[in-house]
């Protein structure tokens, strides 16, 4: 199949394009500039095409030729020029329409857990306007929800254990710690995506879909510290005390240890069924304490050293 992944410098594209290259499809991505290939490694045989979700002119010349689009574009904070809207929403719409056009039939849309249209959350109701307009289309689309993602370059795990290693001893855990989470390996979304590709039951259903486990936010602050070999003291602080510090940090810092779409997840249940995958999918997910386990080896320079770098 030859298909079309926009995001895909980004840290579930990146997988992706591999998984869908081991499976013998023809990948091309949609890259905003020419020299750049973000978290996708160079033994990746991709081909790029230029694009801008909110330039739609720019997006005809990626699709033609398509048989599939992974939709997989989106921000998770807005900074000055890229906002909810015009890139989760607007930019969603504009990607459908293009392929609508293209006659580009199968869609896939990555979502997330709890978008919703109607959210007072900003960043969840993007993205549920995003799904809104794929399933507004004349496409066959799959929506997939997924909990947090993990693996080595997510900027959640990763984050939180960067900034656990930097900050001595005590340790802000953002509210109260409780929110519930389900970590889903990056792998096996991969392998998820891959599946819907092939599987035409698949076509108009929406799937939830996320790790073997319900974990708290707390409960996944201690893993980590469990698997970098740390101990930190965790001080919990109110979410409307920490909104503008996070807010803050987004506006100056690269890699912001949590971001305003993560204080909106706390406010939010993150799970869905334990046996979402299997039952979908047929297949049993990893944990997450063992898909972390590559931080055992976490030296306090290389994580100051990745929480200033804009790599
Ligand atoms: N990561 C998670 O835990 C998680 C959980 C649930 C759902 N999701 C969903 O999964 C999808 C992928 O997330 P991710 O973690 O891989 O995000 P990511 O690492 O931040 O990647 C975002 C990608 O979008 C591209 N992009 C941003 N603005 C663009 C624009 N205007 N035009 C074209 N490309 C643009 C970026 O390209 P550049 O290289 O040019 O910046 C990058 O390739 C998103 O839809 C997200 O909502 C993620």
């Amino acid at each position: 199949m030859k298909i079309l992944i926009t995001g895909i410098t980004g840290f579930v594209g990146s997988h992706l394009a591999r998984a869908l290259v081991a499976h013998g499809h023809a990948v091309r991505g949609l890259v905003r500039k020419s020299n750049a290939r973000g978290h996708l490694a160079a033994d990746v045989p991709v081909e790029f095409v230029m694009g801008d979700v909110t330039r739609p002119e720019t997006l005809p010349a990626a699709m033609q030729g398509m048989d599939a689009v992974v939709h997989l574009v989106a921000i998770a904070y807005e900074t000055r020029g890229a906002t909810y809207q015009a890139i989760n929403a607007q930019g969603t719409r504009n990607v459908a329409q293009a392929a609508q056009a293209a006659g580009v039939k199968r869609f896939i849309q990555q979502s997330a857990l709890a978008a919703d249209s109607k959210s007072p959350y900003a960043y969840l109701k993007s993205k549920g306007a995003g799904e809104d307009a794929v399933r507004a289309s004349n496409l066959d689309w799959t929506i997939v929800r997924p909990s947090v993602l993990v693996g080595p370059e997510d900027e959640f795990a990763n984050a939180l254990a960067r900034w656990l290693v930097i900050t001595p001893l005590a340790f802000p855990l953002v509210g109260d710690g409780q929110a519930r989470f389900q970590p889903l390996w990056i792998e096996d979304m991969a392998r998820i995506v891959s599946q819907i590709l092939n599987e035409p039951r698949t076509i108009q259903q929406t799937y939830k879909v996320g790790g073997p486990e319900h974990l708290t936010y707390e409960v996944m602050v201690k893993q980590i510290l469990f698997a970098l070999r740390r101990k930190r003291v965790l001080l919990k602080v109110p979410v409307p005390l920490m909104t503008p510090v996070i807010k803050g940090m987004e506006m100056v810092l690269p890699k912001p240890p949590a971001t305003t779409s993560l204080l909106e997840l706390l406010n939010v249940d993150n799970t869905t069924e334990l046996d979402a995958v299997e039952k979908h999918f047929g297949f049993a997910p990893r944990r997450f304490a063992e898909v972390i386990s590559y931080m055992n080896r976490y030296p306090f320079s290389k994580a100051l050293r990745e929480a200033f770098s804009r790599e």
